[in-house]
């Protein structure tokens, strides 16, 4: 039995939400594949330390209970699933502050004893699928990919990251005047095949 721990992060209602579509039919799949798997899952809305952005009055405290709590949570899980859509070029700023709490040195990577300057990551056990959504079709802002960057950062803690799901285009036609269930049926046969193997 795998423990899953599963974060979301949109701003939008449960019916207009195409990440919570997409999670959503990622863990129909997945619990056909795996019926035995623990599945917990986070909305960053209501997680405390998403709400916490690192400035100088809190920076002493930042990474206290709360944060080592989330890290042993990481420690503690199998499989994360990470559903994010893009806020102006990037991430939620809910999921920057969640990971703003969980890279910490020597808990989640480290320096020591690295060879040329390399960081070790700290999360080998952890594997990790991406989900992502954003409103532009793909390769409009490739200097603002967030999948990439979170991609990029979990790889840096040393998880084993799948093959991410970018849904693109929700905001531009056709998927503008679909509903978050159609545009995600488009990608169905791409979410069984990696909820399945996942
Ligand atoms: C505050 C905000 C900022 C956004 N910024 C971008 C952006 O920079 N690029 C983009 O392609 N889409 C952007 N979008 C569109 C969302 O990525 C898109 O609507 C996506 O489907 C949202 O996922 P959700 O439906 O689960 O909320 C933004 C949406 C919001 C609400």
């Amino acid at each position: 039995m795998s423990k899953v721990l599963v974060l979301t992060a949109t701003i939008s209602s449960e019916e207009n939400s195409y990440s919570l579509e997409l999670k959503n039919r990622f863990l129909k799949y997945y619990k056909e594949a795996h019926p035995n798997d623990e599945i917990e899952e986070i909305d960053l809305n209501t997680f405390p330390i998403a709400q916490q952005t690192l400035n100088v009055d809190n920076q002493k405290d930042y990474w206290g209970k709360d944060a080592m709590g989330a890290i042993n949570q990481l420690r503690n899980t199998d499989k994360l699933i990470v559903v994010s859509p893009m806020h102006n070029f990037n991430i939620p700023a809910m999921l920057k502050n969640y990971l703003d709490h969980i890279l910490l040195a020597n808990e989640t990577f480290s320096y020591k004893y690295s060879v040329k300057g390399e960081a070790k990551g700290l999360l080998p056990n952890l594997k990790v699928q991406i989900l992502t959504t954003q409103g532009a079709p793909y390769g409009w802002y490739l200097w603002g990919n967030h999948t990439e960057y979170l991609r990029g950062t979990f790889d840096f803690v040393g998880a084993k990251v799948t093959t991410p799901i970018l849904v693109s285009g929700t905001k531009s036609a056709p998927f503008n005047k679909m509903k978050p269930q159609e545009v995600i049926d488009e990608f169905d046969p791409e979410i069984k095949l990696a909820a399945t193997e996942f």
